[in-house]
């Protein structure tokens, strides 16, 4: 009896012990520099696309929710800073820079900003409402949708550290990039138990990004860099070809063998599906990124697709109708292009469903409808 009851004491006494240590150590892993010892309380969406892809559109739809702090290509900084390294190199300091995003840290930017010392230095800072509105901007007098022309008046001049306030201050940081053409290069990101990363593929029609780009001037200096590296003058051929093979790649490597740590963590969505039916595919998508929907930016969404917000346009380009821009190429590229566009991307349509003309004729048919169901539609991880 005396035996156990000491057997018991010195069980009690241990306890206590482990007790003790376990609790200061707690405080001391409460220092936010050990982020790798902390769950991640965290969600990071990166929307990962390319250019002209109806990416900007997506971005807001993630940006006008007050729990988002949302960045626009942040990676413009790398590709502008280093305009004669081929992609895959800059692959890894974009993945850098975008971590350092998705836990706040704004060290990561000075080195590609010459003078980098307020927000307004940061490529389109201004599409971001949580650097339009307080902690970063404490003169905003934002309500519930932003204004960017507001914003870019009041909210520039900043110093580039109240960005990693305003981030902190959300439960979301959402990246959109047009500058991975892999997923593989991602994994790290998707292992890391710091992050709770959560990827959107977005995909559109090559021909109607192929139309869209010829009347957006400014994507030269990219044209260049994706066509060096394929030993080319800047030419759009083997751009088209690029964008396009890398899309089907990242797929791909979504969808043959998935690897475990993907599992809930890839979603690919094609933008004319998300306009035909913008609020539920938003739904869908917040439901994936852990985000909650309210009236209010419902009924946004449904303004902005459905030009029933006039004021805004010109500022915003796609508060209009979106069948409309679904279906602008049909007017809009000549068919020649559109032919040589087919052969160039015909593995992209193929895998994501676009129905290939034959004729200027079925091309001017708007009854016939050009989106099929996805062949090999891949469900498992999403
Ligand atoms: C906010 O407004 C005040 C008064 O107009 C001005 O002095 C101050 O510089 C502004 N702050 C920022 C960060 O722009
Ligand atoms: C662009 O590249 C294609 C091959 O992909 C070639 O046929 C075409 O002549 C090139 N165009 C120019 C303007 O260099
Ligand atoms: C959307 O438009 C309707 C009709 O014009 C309007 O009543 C509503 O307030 C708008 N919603 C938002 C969030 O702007
Ligand atoms: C347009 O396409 C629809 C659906 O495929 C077809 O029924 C119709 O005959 C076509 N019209 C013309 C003028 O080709």
């Amino acid at each position: 009896m005396n035996r156990k009851y000491s057997i018991y004491i010195q069980y009690l006494i241990c306890v206590t012990l482990v007790l003790v240590i376990w609790l200061s150590g707690f405080q001391v892993y409460q220092v936010p520099n050990q982020r790798s010892k902390t769950k991640p309380t965290k969600t990071q969406v990166l929307i990962l696309t390319s250019w002209r892809s109806g990416s900007s559109f997506v971005g807001q739809l993630f940006n006008q929710n007050p729990d988002v702090f949302y960045l626009m290509e942040p990676a413009w900084h790398v590709w502008a800073r280093l305009p004669q390294e081929p992609p895959k190199l800059l692959h890894l300091p974009i993945r850098d820079l975008i971590r350092s995003i998705f836990l706040c840290d704004a060290s990561a930017f000075p080195p590609y900003i010459s003078k980098s010392k307020y927000i307004s230095d940061i490529f389109m800072w201004h599409e971001s409402r949580a650097l339009c509105s307080p902690p970063a901007c404490p003169n905003s007098s934002l309500t519930e949708f932003y204004n960017r022309l507001e914003c870019y008046i009041t909210c520039g001049k900043v110093p580039l550290d109240k960005m990693e306030e305003a981030c902190r201050a959300k439960s979301h940081v959402v990246v959109k990039t047009v500058r991975f053409f892999d997923l593989e290069v991602l994994y790290p990101l998707l292992k890391d138990p710091s992050l709770n990363l959560k990827i959107i593929h977005l995909v559109r029609d090559p021909r109607a990004i192929l139309s869209s780009r010829q009347t957006f001037p400014s994507l030269y200096r990219d044209d260049n860099t994706i066509s060096k590296a394929q030993n080319s003058k800047s030419n759009i051929s083997v751009v088209m070809e690029e964008i396009c093979k890398a899309q089907v790649h990242i797929y791909k490597q979504a969808s043959n063998n998935p690897q475990p740590f993907l599992k809930n963590r890839y979603f690919m969505v094609r933008f004319e599906d998300l306009v035909r039916n913008p609020v539920d595919h938003i739904r869908e998508l917040y439901d994936y990124a852990g985000l909650t929907m309210n009236p209010k930016l419902e009924s946004w969404i449904y303004n902005i697709t459905h030009d029933l917000i006039p004021n805004e346009k010109g500022f915003f380009p796609y508060s209009e109708d979106s069948m409309k821009i679904v279906q602008k190429w049909r007017e809009q590229l000549h068919f020649s292009k559109v032919k040589e566009v087919q052969e160039l991307c015909q593995q992209e349509m193929d895998v994501f469903g676009y129905r290939l003309i034959e004729s200027e004729r079925e091309q001017k048919n708007m009854t016939l409808d050009l989106l099929l169901a996805i062949p090999d539609k891949f469900e498992l991880i999403h």
